[in-house]
Formats: C-alpha cells, structure tokens, sequence
C-alpha cells in the first residue's frame, strides 16, 4: 500500500516509487507457498555472459571485451538486413503480423515449401516450447543425447515430461542406443546436428536411416542450429514429405546474425506445424525481426561469407590449440570444445582478461571450454591470452 511518507525507521526496502514510499519488504503470503512444486527445483538457462554484464562485474572497459561464448555470428547480420530492421522500427506504433506472411513465404521459397509448413517463433527456443506445448505431458518421455543444447531438458521437466539422456559416444550422438531408449511411453526424439555442446555432427545417411527406422508415433525433432556451417548435414524434406512426424528448427541467431532479435522456426508437415502454430502468442515474433530475417535470407552471398570467415577462423583455433599442446574435438559448427584442465578457473581467467568463453561443466565437462569462433583478430587475442593463463 502506497503510504503517506517515509517510514519513520529507515527500512532498506522501502521504495520511492513516485506516487508515494512502497514496501518491498516481500508479500505476507510468500509466492513460494503459492508455485507449482516443479518450480522450486527447475533448473534455470545460464547464458553465456554479456559484454556489459563481465565489464560492470570486474571494472573493465566494454569495448576491450570480446565475447566467444553464445555461438552468435562475429561478422554481425547482414546489412541488407541492419536496412529492413530500421525500416520496419519505423513503423513500430503497429503489431506486427502475427502470422509472419512475408517471411513464411520467403522460406517456403527458400525450402520448396508451402507456407503453412512453418511456424515462426520468438527464438527457435520458443518453437522447441510450443512443441512442449502441444505434445509434452506427465508420463512422456523425450529421448535426447548427452549432453545435448540443454534446453531440451528444461522444456521437458517444464511440461513434466522426463528427458531421457542416452551418453554421446565420442561427442556423437550414439544413434543405436538413442533407438534402443526409445519406448512405449516416447514422445519426442531429439538430434541436434552438429550437436551443441560438442560441434560433432551426425552423418546424413545415418541419421535419415535412424529417423526411418523409429515407431511412426515417435516425433523427431531435427535441430538445424549450426547446419550452415557443417560440410555435408542431412536433408530432411524426404522424411517431410513422407508423411514422417519430423521437425526441422532453424534459427536466424547463428549465420544469419540476428540473435538480439530472437526469431527461428520449424518446419514440417503442415498439419504438425499447424497444431504448433494453434498454441504460440498472438505476436510472438516482432516486425523488425520479421523483417530483417527476411531480408537476411535474400543476402545468401552475405551468409557464404560467414561460413567462409567461419572455416579460416576454425582452421586457426584448431592450429593454435595444436600448437599449445591442447586437445580439441573436431567440430562442424561454429564453436569448438578445447581441453583446459580446470574449465572453471581458465574461464574465470579470461574473463579478468576481457575474454568470455563459456565453460561447461553444466553439460558434463568440467575440464573443457567451449570457444565460439571469432573474427580473425578475436581469434588471436583468444589464443594469446588463453596461452597466458595457462602458462
Ligand atoms: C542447438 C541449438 N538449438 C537452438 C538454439 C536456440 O536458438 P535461438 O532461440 O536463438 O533461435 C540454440 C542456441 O544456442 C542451439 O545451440
């Protein structure tokens, strides 16, 4: 309740809020009583951290940071697309189409597609919470790898479906025991490919047959994050049109370089991308976004740039690690995993030196870092200061 002045104790949670002092001392009836139970063991996304976060945190200057730790493109967006975004933030008193005209038909070009095949989300993340949405329940079961991008877990445990972690092999999804994994209670399989963590792709061929030889009940949900930076990624359009339960997730954070603006999406039969498509926000996905994916999607000479700049930048970690005696895992996206030893205090090293990488001991590799590609001057203050802080 809004009161007439200040408390005559000086309280630290009392607040000006301009219409009067306010209590922020915490509500009489705690929330927490009130949560759902699953809430109060959920385990929450940690991001990779920002520039200006890291910069307040230790006193530096943000402009001497540089940050190798999300998997965002170091190249920025096209600026084809930087144009369409100004132009669309002008037009900004208006929603946006909530159903993604221009863009669905500019992918269903892009794919061979028809534009009810799509469902446009805030973020391919929000397409994956859809899918929880529209198929995930108490008793079912999501059969992943591990470690596997770990929000797939948490969309899971979200809907109180269980995730089912079947060990990578070598970095690799194990596909035969993810098929052994898979049981009457099934829902959803997931391959993301290359996986993230890891940066290791699953062979096409082996992976179209895997998909194949699943109950046609099961739905297989393809992540296609990194696809643009693999060699040889699989084509899922046969088992689309096939009539497999088969979703395809892109995002335009990665190559594209839209990750501030958060949009991906799925692709699929159109009556699952349909059903997907029933339960998302009325706007859930803004016009600038809209707007600047579809630009990005016309400059395809802009994104060969990215991948090229992508595999001379590769091509110099791997070197550089080489070189420091470091062990590597071959990676066909657009980050790579390297062998620090103590993954938590070389993290915290770099970070003191402007340099954010992202450790991961949260999927199971306590000793390694995960190192996005940069551009090539990034790339080497990233080695030079990471051979300091070993030596
Ligand atoms: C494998 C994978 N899938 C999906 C995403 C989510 O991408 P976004 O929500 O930015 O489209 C990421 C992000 O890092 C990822 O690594």
């Amino acid at each position: 309740m809004p009161s007439a002045g200040p408390p005559r104790v000086a309280n630290p949670f009392w607040l000006h809020s301009g219409a009067g002092f306010v209590s922020n001392a915490g509500p009489t009836v705690n929330p927490a009583e009130l949560a759902k139970p699953f809430v109060h063991t959920y385990p929450s996304y940690v991001p990779g951290r920002p520039v200006e976060d890291v910069a307040r945190d230790l006193g530096l200057d943000p402009s001497c940071i540089i940050k190798m730790a999300s998997n965002e493109n170091p190249f920025g967006p096209s600026p084809l697309a930087a144009e369409a975004a100004k132009r669309a933030i002008e037009q900004g008193q208006y929603y946006p189409d909530g159903g993604c005209y221009a863009l669905r038909a500019r992918l269903a070009a892009f794919h061979g597609l028809q534009p009810g095949q799509f469902v446009i989300g805030n973020g391919s993340n929000e397409v994956i919470e859809l899918i929880g949405h529209v198929f995930l329940g108490a008793g079912d079961e999501v059969v992943m790898g591990s470690p596997e991008f770990v929000v797939y877990r948490l969309v899971s445990l979200l809907f109180g479906a269980k995730p089912v972690e079947v060990p990578l092999v070598n970095f690799r999804n194990d596909l035969s025991a993810l098929a052994r994994a898979v049981t009457p209670r099934t829902k959803v399989v997931v391959v993301s490919t290359p996986n993230n963590p890891t940066g290791a792709a699953t062979p096409a061929e082996e992976l179209i047959a895997f998909i194949r030889g699943l109950p046609e009940r099961v739905i297989v949900v393809v992540d296609e994050a990194y696809r643009d930076f693999a060699d040889a990624p699989p084509d899922i359009l046969p088992l689309i049109r096939e009539g497999r339960n088969v979703i395809g997730l892109r995002t335009f954070s990665k190559v594209y370089g839209l990750a501030a603006l958060r949009i991906g999406y799925g692709y699929a039969s159109a009556e699952m991308a349909g059903l997907l498509d029933r339960v998302r926000q009325p706007f859930n996905v803004n016009a600038v976004a809209q707007a600047a994916a579809t630009a990005a999607l016309d400059d395809q000479a802009f994104r060969d740039r990215c991948v090229e700049g992508n595999r001379t930048g590769m091509r110099r970690l791997e070197k550089g690690f080489t070189e420091m005696g470091l062990k590597w895992v071959p990676s066909q996206a657009n980050f790579i995993l390297v062998k620090v030893g103590d993954g938590a205090t070389t993290f915290d090293a770099l970070q003191r030196k402007g340099v954010i990488v992202r450790p991961v001991a949260n999927y199971g590799l306590p000793e390694w870092l995960r190192v996005t590609v940069g551009t090539a001057g990034q790339n080497e203050r990233l080695l030079a200061e990471l051979a300091a802080v070993l030596r």
